[in-house]
């Protein structure tokens, strides 16, 4: 890749919250081509006006996919939002790694989760570490990026948690270095536009691991109202999502994240936003407050 010869690069999922932020930052810098796959093109209308190439595809159809892979270097393999259907999430990433082999895709850069070995107790964890064991076993290059938990998905809870003066939790006393979606886009942007080459997996994290009273006290100070952390079992913490209307097994997905917590799984902080971004991840202090009038109107809805 040189200044003449900008690479072409590839976004699949690419109209999702995360897709839809890295087409953006790409088109700020990047030179050359950019791709966006999509089960649904229609819904980047205003990306094909600036110039982004749509194609249409769709993991689970495998045949074809090398054929919406063509002619691209380096492409951004986005974790899809298939959960509580076993086997079906894996199955759609190793068909969309063997199509980009198949289709001369040199990079591909992958949205993977931190820690996902097989010893992790969290249920998507094995779609993460399957994908990775397909990329490991093709002959390209990679970038994987072990993203952390999205800061984003505090809002609700934290909401909740002011309203009822209660951080309920399953995660013990652990830590989790949670990471904004918009500094996974930046990272995930600069990786698939870098001119890295050869294999490398990056933890994605924010700049600091945060217990639950942490979080309880954070939730305190940007609502004005009193937060205390209320450690659960994870079967009270399972029966209550179900009594609030989960099926119980998205409930009990959704709870393997804090047995992960309580045994140190996201209690990972690295640097790599910043080396490969250049700038520092936001805190979780700084996200939760500049979203402080969203949050103080859900406080006040619930
Ligand atoms: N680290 C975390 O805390 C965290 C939290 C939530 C999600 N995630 C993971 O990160 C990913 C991106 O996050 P996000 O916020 O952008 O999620 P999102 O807005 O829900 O986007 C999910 C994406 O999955 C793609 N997808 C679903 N089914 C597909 C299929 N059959 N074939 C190809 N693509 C398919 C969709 O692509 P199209 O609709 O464009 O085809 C969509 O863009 C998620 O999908 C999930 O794997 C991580």
């Amino acid at each position: 890749m040189t200044e003449n010869h900008p690479s072409t690069l590839l976004v699949t999922g690419a109209s999702g919250h995360l897709g839809r932020r890295v087409l953006e930052l790409l088109l700020e810098s990047h030179a050359g081509t950019v791709v966006a796959v999509t089960r649904t093109p229609d819904k980047l209308a205003d990306f094909r006006q600036h110039g982004v190439i749509a194609r249409q595809a769709d993991f689970d159809q495998p045949a074809s996919l090398a054929a919406s892979f063509a002619g691209v270097d380096r492409l951004l393999l986005i974790s899809t939002d298939v959960v509580g259907e076993p086997g079906r999430r894996l199955k759609q990433h190793r068909a969309a790694v063997k199509a980009a082999e198949e289709a001369g895709v040199k990079h591909v850069v992958y949205t993977s989760l931190i820690n996902p070995g097989p010893d992790s107790p969290v249920a998507i964890a094995p779609d993460h570490h399957g994908t990775e064991e397909a990329l490991a076993a093709s002959q390209m290059d990679w970038t994987v990026l072990r993203n952390n938990i999205y800061t984003d998905l505090l809002s609700g809870s934290i909401s909740r948690a002011a309203q009822m003066g209660q951080w309920f939790s399953a995660a013990g006393n652990g830590k989790t270095a949670y990471v904004t979606r918009e500094d996974c886009a930046q990272a995930a942007a600069a990786a698939l536009a870098s001119t890295f080459v050869g294999r490398r997996t990056l933890d994605i994290t924010g700049p600091a691991a945060l217990s639950q009273a942490e979080l309880a006290a954070i939730a305190a100070t940007i609502t004005g109202q009193q937060v205390t952390y209320v450690p659960l079992e994870l079967e009270t913490l399972i029966t209550n999502m179900v009594n609030a209307g989960l099926p119980r097994p998205i409930a009990e997905i959704l709870a393997s994240f804090d047995t992960g917590i309580a045994q140190g799984k996201f209690d990972v902080v690295s640097s790599a936003v910043e080396d490969l971004t250049g700038r520092k991840p936001t805190s979780v202090a700084e996200f939760l407050a500049s979203q402080r009038d969203i949050l103080m109107q859900k406080v006040e809805n619930h």
